[in-house]
């Protein structure tokens, strides 16, 4: 009988034995995945962040990328002006006759834009040209235009002045 009941606690005893060590296993599961969560939940954090700072820096080239243009545009206006300022400014002085019917096809200076260039021609060159144009000898409605309403005096202080551009540009 002492046997029996002896039997029976080993048994039970291995048995609670068997279930705290099974229990034991779970806990050790759960920890596990515990574990796993956390790991996995630093994981996307750090990927977050990762991608957080590609973000940053993608804006951070967009916006240097913009300044940088703002700064080239910047610079090409002032280039610009100055350009502009050269082209009106820092040429010899016309005759407001010149600046108002000529320039605006042959240059302030006579470098020619629409119509050809005229500094270096001479006061006789330019002064038969305008001749002709006028009498329609030569045919450009343009000039025919533009001269048909001029008197000889004119298209003859025209052409003298026209004839001193190239020394007065060299004179600069
Ligand atoms: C609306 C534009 C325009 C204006 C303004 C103008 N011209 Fe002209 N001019 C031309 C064109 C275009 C020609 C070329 C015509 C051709 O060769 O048939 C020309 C040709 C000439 C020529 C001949 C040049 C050459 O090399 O054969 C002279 C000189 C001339 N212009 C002087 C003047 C004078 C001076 C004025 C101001 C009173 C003037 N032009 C105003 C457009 C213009």
């Amino acid at each position: 009988m002492k046997h029996i009941i002896a039997g029976i606690t080993t048994l039970l005893a291995l048995g609670a034995m068997f279930l705290v060590f099974q229990s034991d296993k779970e806990v050790d599961k759960l920890s596990h995945i515990n574990k796993f969560i956390a790991k996995t939940e630093i994981k996307v954090k750090l990927d977050n962040s990762q991608q957080q700072r590609e973000q940053t820096t993608e804006t951070d080239a967009k916006s240097i990328d913009a300044e940088q243009k703002q700064k080239q545009k910047e610079l090409d206006d002032k280039l610009q002006a100055l350009k502009n300022k050269a082209g009106n400014v820092a040429g010899f002085k016309v005759s407001s006759l010149y600046r108002q019917k000529c320039s605006s096809c042959h240059g302030v200076n006579g470098e020619g834009i629409i119509g050809p260039k005229l500094i270096g021609d001479s006061a006789e060159k330019v002064y038969s040209a305008l001749v002709d144009f006028k009498s329609g000898k030569r045919k450009n409605y343009v000039m025919y235009g533009l001269l048909s309403k001029m008197d000889d005096g004119q298209l003859k202080s025209l052409s003298d002045e026209i004839g001193t551009f190239e020394q007065k540009k060299n004179a600069q």
